[in-house]
């Protein structure tokens, strides 16, 4: 049995003892959103874009709430000894006590939060880091992409064809180009330059992909938003993935092939100390 304290509308609670409503609308539809939060020693790691990524879906599916996540949050993560946690918050449409796919703007929405514990990948060094085998595949999903839902059944579906073909993760691909990963964005590079899909519809706006994209800035390292084909990866010097559990990892081989010679590529290593020394900024708080 979980004995974790989990949020659930307004109480800290052992999961064990949390329930919802069989006709909650986030479990019969899917009729919500979430985020998923890194806390190092404590610490939200950009928690402020998450929360800005959340305010945007709940505005995009219409749930009106006002609540200060930050502080529910961060007592949550007190509440489960601190340290480096990941945090999943969830926010459903609610429940009217039926099955209807109407819903009423009275309802009140079901607000769940819960931690699990995750490893600082910063703090090992970049040799730690496993490169990951992915395979390329169609993008099933929904057009509002954008929208970070909890309907994921194109994610999962295409996640379990990637792992039984032996890869880690899949890159999608709709109308002839490449959007992201089931549940990370997408980079390459050629002779210098960082590429990455477009933000759009067709992808989540990923917060690690902004800071690798400020930090690019920062540092003088250029970079293009622009489309991709599949067939642009094969010419690629370095891929990478990125998202908030696992920061930005490079992709070593794709549909069975390496990548350029099948090494971490130098430019990743460089992102990966600039992420490093953001991190370790963003814990002691000093500013160089
Ligand atoms: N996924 N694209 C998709 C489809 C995602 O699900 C995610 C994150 C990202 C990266 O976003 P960020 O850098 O803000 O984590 C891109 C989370 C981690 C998840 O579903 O568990």
């Amino acid at each position: 049995m979980n004995k974790d304290i989990v949020y659930l509308n307004g109480e800290y609670l052992p999961a064990d003892r949390a329930q919802i409503s069989v006709f909650d609308r986030g479990f019969l539809f899917a009729d919500s959103v979430y985020e998923v939060i890194p806390y190092y020693q404590g610490v939200g790691f950009r928690l402020q874009q998450h929360l800005d990524r959340l305010a945007y879906s709940l505005r995009a599916i219409r749930i009106e709430t006002e609540y200060d996540w930050a502080a529910i949050l961060d007592e949550l993560v007190s509440r489960n000894g601190g340290g480096n946690l990941s945090v999943y918050l969830q926010i459903s449409r609610g429940s009217a006590g039926y099955r209807t796919h109407a819903y009423d703007d009275r309802m009140q929405p079901t607000v769940f939060a819960c931690c699990s514990p995750i490893r600082d990948i910063y703090a090992d060094g970049p040799e730690q880091v496993q490169g990951f085998k992915v395979i390329v595949t169609a993008d099933l999903r929904w057009h509002r992409c954008d929208i970070k839902s909890t309907g994921l059944l194109p994610n999962i579906l295409v996640l379990q064809q990637a792992r039984e073909a032996g890869a880690d993760e899949a890159l999608l691909v709709r109308d002839g180009l490449l959007s992201e990963g089931t549940s990370c964005n997408l980079f390459l590079v050629r002779q210098g330059v960082i590429y990455t899909p477009k933000r759009s519809s067709e992808i989540l706006g990923g917060t690690t992909r902004e800071l690798i994209l400020e930090l690019a800035a920062e540092n003088g390292i250029p970079y293009q938003e622009v489309d991709l084909r599949p067939d642009e990866l094969a010419g690629a010097d370095e891929v990478w993935i990125s998202s908030s559990t696992r920061g930005v990892v490079p992709v070593l081989e794709i549909d069975g092939c390496p990548v350029a010679d099948g090494a971490r590529g130098p430019l990743w290593q460089r992102m990966f100390t600039l992420f490093t020394r953001f991190q370790h900024r963003l814990m002691t708080g000093e500013s160089s």
